[in-house]
This record gives C-alpha cells, sequence and structure tokens, in this order.
C-alpha cells in the first residue's frame, strides 16, 4: 500500500512539531501539498504568534482541503477545524488526519472531515474562519464557491484565501473573475509580503482576507 503514497514532512516552529502529510503518486489535484497552502499556513503561525488564543475554540472551515495541510495546521493551533474537499478526496484527508491526531489532541484543537463539493450547503454551523488555499483554477467552479462563501458566512467570518497566480491566459481569466466576484460581496484585505513568513512567502502567491461587513 505504501507505495502509493510518498510523505512530505511540515514544521509547525511555533509548537516544535512536523506534521506528516501523505501524498499520492497518482490521483487529481488534491492528493499533494500545495506551495499555497504552506504559505498560508506559515502565515496562521505568524496569527498565533501575535496572539496565541488567535485560534483557541473557533470554528474553522477549510474547504478545498486537500491533503489537509492548513487545516491541520489550524487544529494544532488550537480550533475546531471542519477540513472539507470532494468525496474522492476524503479517503486521503482521513488518513493524513488520523496520522497527525495525537499533534491536534496535545494542543487541544478539534478536527472534522467531510465531503464538500462547494454549492452544496452541508455546514450546521457557520464558521468563525474559512480558509482556502489553492482553490481557484478553474472558471466553472467560481460561482458554486462564491455560493458556498456567502452561505457559510456570519457576520463576523473571517475568510483566509491563499492563491498562486499563475501565467496561463485560462488561469488569468479565472482569477479575474474571481476577483470582479467576490468584490461584489466581501471586502478585500490584501496581506503584504512582509507580514507573511520571511522564508515561505512568495510574490507569485497572494494571500487575502475577506469579510462581509
Ligand atoms: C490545487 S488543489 C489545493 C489543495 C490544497 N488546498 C493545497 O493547497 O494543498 C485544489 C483542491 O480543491 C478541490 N476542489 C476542486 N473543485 C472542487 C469542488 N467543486 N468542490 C470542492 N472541492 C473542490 C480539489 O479536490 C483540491 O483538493
Amino acid at each position: 500500500m505504501s507505495a502509493y503514497y510518498f510523505t512530505r514532512q511540515f514544521d509547525i516552529n511555533v509548537l516544535d512539531i512536523t506534521l506528516k502529510l501523505e501524498q499520492k503518486y497518482e490521483g487529481d489535484v488534491g492528493c499533494v501539498v500545495w506551495d499555497a497552502s504552506i504559505v498560508l499556513a506559515k502565515y496562521l503561525e505568524i496569527l498565533y504568534n501575535k496572539n496565541p488564543n488567535r485560534f483557541k475554540n473557533l470554528l474553522v472551515l477549510e474547504l478545498g482541503a486537500g491533503v489537509g495541510c492548513v487545516g491541520l495546521t489550524a487544529a494544532c493551533l488550537g480550533a475546531n477545524v471542519i477540513l472539507t474537499d470532494l468525496p474522492e478526496i476524503i479517503p486521503l484527508l482521513e488518513r493524513n488526519v488520523l496520522l497527525n491526531i495525537e499533534y491536534v489532541k496535545n494542543n487541544k484543537g478539534k478536527t472534522d472531515v467531510i465531503p464538500l463539493p462547494w454549492g452544496t450547503n452541508v455546514l450546521k454551523e457557520k464558521p468563525d474562519i474559512i480558509l482556502l488555499a489553492d482553490c481557484i483554477y478553474y472558471i466553472q467552479s467560481i460561482e458554486p464557491l462564491i455560493c458556498t462563501l456567502r452561505n457559510a458566512c456570519k457576520e463576523d467570518t473571517q475568510i483566509f484565501i491563499s492563491q498562486e497566480i499563475r501565467e496561463s491566459e485560462k488561469q488569468q481569466e479565472c482569477w479575474r473573475y474571481f476577483l470582479e466576484s467576490i468584490n461584489k460581496y466581501f471586502k478585500i484585505k490584501n496581506i503584504p509580503l512582509e507580514e507573511q513568513d520571511e522564508e515561505f512567502r512568495s510574490s507569485d502567491i497572494v494571500i487575502m482576507q475577506l469579510s462581509i461587513s
């Protein structure tokens, strides 16, 4: 079985722990860790460093979690995290949560894994924070994704989006369409590079914070 998987390690320096994230040699885009998720997970560490209670007991929703790097980091920082993705990605996500569950428990976090195809509404409770890494890459998904974001938001929900900006015309068009659409419904704040992790940041990857009020 292990021939199907290869492990990526991710250091959460503020807690002095290393997550083990299994990736698949073959599979869809959700089967590996993308750079935008490393950049966002490291940014969460920066927020925690400023305030170690920043995520304590908060309900966090990760959309398009893939192997779970960002959501697991949030859970280790003390949040109650629902990691979600398409149904076919869930077994790998569950596997990675199980692999790191002791770190989550030791740091008083919680995890739940559920399928959440964008455009569906399966949440019982609206989250305090929504996390999204490298999920804006095909145009057909933009409307259902924004629909999910809008449905999941309460007055004070904060959304953190980390996205690699790619050069192809298709990707550029997708990103432009996403920006136009979110502008209608959310306030947008770009997180400057100098506020991000010194090592794990890139001029190709943007982090934005969205809110409805
Ligand atoms: C490029 S991967 C990023 C994975 C992870 N966030 C990371 O950065 O490592 C995009 C993720 O979005 C998920 N995704 C794509 N379309 C989706 C949809 N319609 N509903 C839910 N998840 C979707 C994919 O399964 C995949 O896990």
